[in-house]
C-alpha cells in the first residue's frame, strides 16, 4: 500500500478513545482511521499489567498485519502506561502516539494542588505521575475510582446517575485542589458532572488536544477520509454508538471549559 493511503490505528478498551478520534477527524478529516475497542479485555485499568501488555501486543500485531497502518495511537492512558515503550521498540517504522495525564499543562499554568483521576494501572505505572510525585513545587494527589470506566460504559446514556458516587469520592479533595487532571479517556464523558461538583476556580485538564496535535504532525493525509470502528465484542457496539452520538451532540467537547 502507498504510504499516503495507510490508515491510522487507534486503540482503547471501549468508548474512551472516541473522544480523541472525534477531535482528530475534525482537525484532520482527510485521512483513514481504524478504531479498535478491545471490550474483550476491558477494563484495562484493573487487570494485571503483564496480561494487558500481552493482549495489546497480540491485537496490534494482528491489526498491523491486516491494515498496515502508518501509525498506532494508544487512545488510552492505561495502555500507554504499560505498553508504549515496548511498542516503540517493536514498531520502529511507524509512529506511536500515547496518551498521558495532562499534569504538565496544569503545572505550566501555575496550579499547585493537582488531583489526577486515573485507573489503578495508570497511577501505578505512568512515569510522569511517578516523577511529578517527587516535584516539591507542587502537591500532586492521585485517585483511582474502582470500576469507573466500566460504570461509564454501562451508564453512557445516563451519566448523571454516577454523580452521587463521584461526588462522594471527590469530597475529601474538593476544597484542597486548584486543578483536576483526567488521566483516563473514559473520564472525559464526566466533564459536565465534574463541573457541577467542583467550584469554578478548579480547572479541569485532559490530554486530548495534545494527542491530536501530535498525531496530525506525524501523519500523512490522503483524499478519502474513511473511518472504520471495530470491537472485539459485538454486543458492545451499542456503547460506541451512544458515545459517538453524545460527542456529536456536544461538538466533541462534552462541555465547555
Ligand atoms: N480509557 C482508558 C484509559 O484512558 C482505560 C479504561 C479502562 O479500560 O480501564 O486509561
Amino acid at each position: 500500500m502507498k504510504k499516503t493511503n495507510r490508515p491510522i490505528l487507534i486503540i482503547d478498551s471501549g468508548i474512551g478513545g472516541l473522544t480523541i478520534l472525534y477531535k482528530l477527524i475534525k482537525k484532520q478529516p482527510n485521512c483513514d482511521y481504524i478504531y479498535f475497542a478491545d471490550y474483550e479485555n476491558a477494563p484495562f485499568g484493573e487487570c494485571s499489567a503483564s496480561a494487558l501488555r500481552k493482549n495489546l501486543l497480540e491485537n496490534i500485531y494482528t491489526l498491523n498485519q491486516k491494515h498496515a497502518p502508518q501509525g498506532i495511537v494508544l487512545a488510552c492512558n492505561t495502555a500507554t502506561a504499560v505498553a508504549v515503550n515496548v511498542l516503540r521498540r517493536v514498531y520502529k517504522g511507524q509512529f506511536i502516539v500515547g496518551t498521558e495525564p495532562a499534569i504538565l499543562p496544569a503545572v505550566r499554568e501555575g496550579k499547585k494542588n493537582i488531583l489526577v483521576l486515573a485507573t489503578e494501572n495508570t497511577i501505578k505505572y505512568n512515569k510522569l505521575i511517578r516523577a511529578q510525585l517527587q516535584n516539591e513545587n507542587i502537591n500532586l494527589m492521585t485517585l483511582a475510582l474502582p470500576n469507573l470506566a466500566t460504570l461509564i460504559e454501562q451508564n453512557i446514556d445516563n451519566l448523571q446517575y454516577l454523580k452521587p458516587v463521584i461526588k462522594e469520592y471527590l469530597i475529601p479533595f474538593i476544597s484542597k485542589i486548584d486543578a483536576l487532571v483526567l488521566g483516563c479517556t473514559h473520564y472525559i464523558y464526566l466533564k459536565p458532572i465534574l463541573r457541577e461538583i467542583l467550584s469554578t476556580d478548579v480547572k479541569v485538564y485532559d490530554g486530548n488536544n495534545g494527542v491530536v496535535n501530535q498525531i496530525c504532525k506525524k501523519s500523512t493525509t490522503n483524499k478519502s477520509g474513511k473511518i472504520y470502528v471495530l470491537s472485539s465484542k459485538a454486543s458492545c457496539g451499542i456503547n460506541l454508538i451512544s458515545a459517538w452520538n453524545l460527542l456529536k451532540l456536544n461538538g466533541g467537547e462534552i462541555c465547555a471549559e
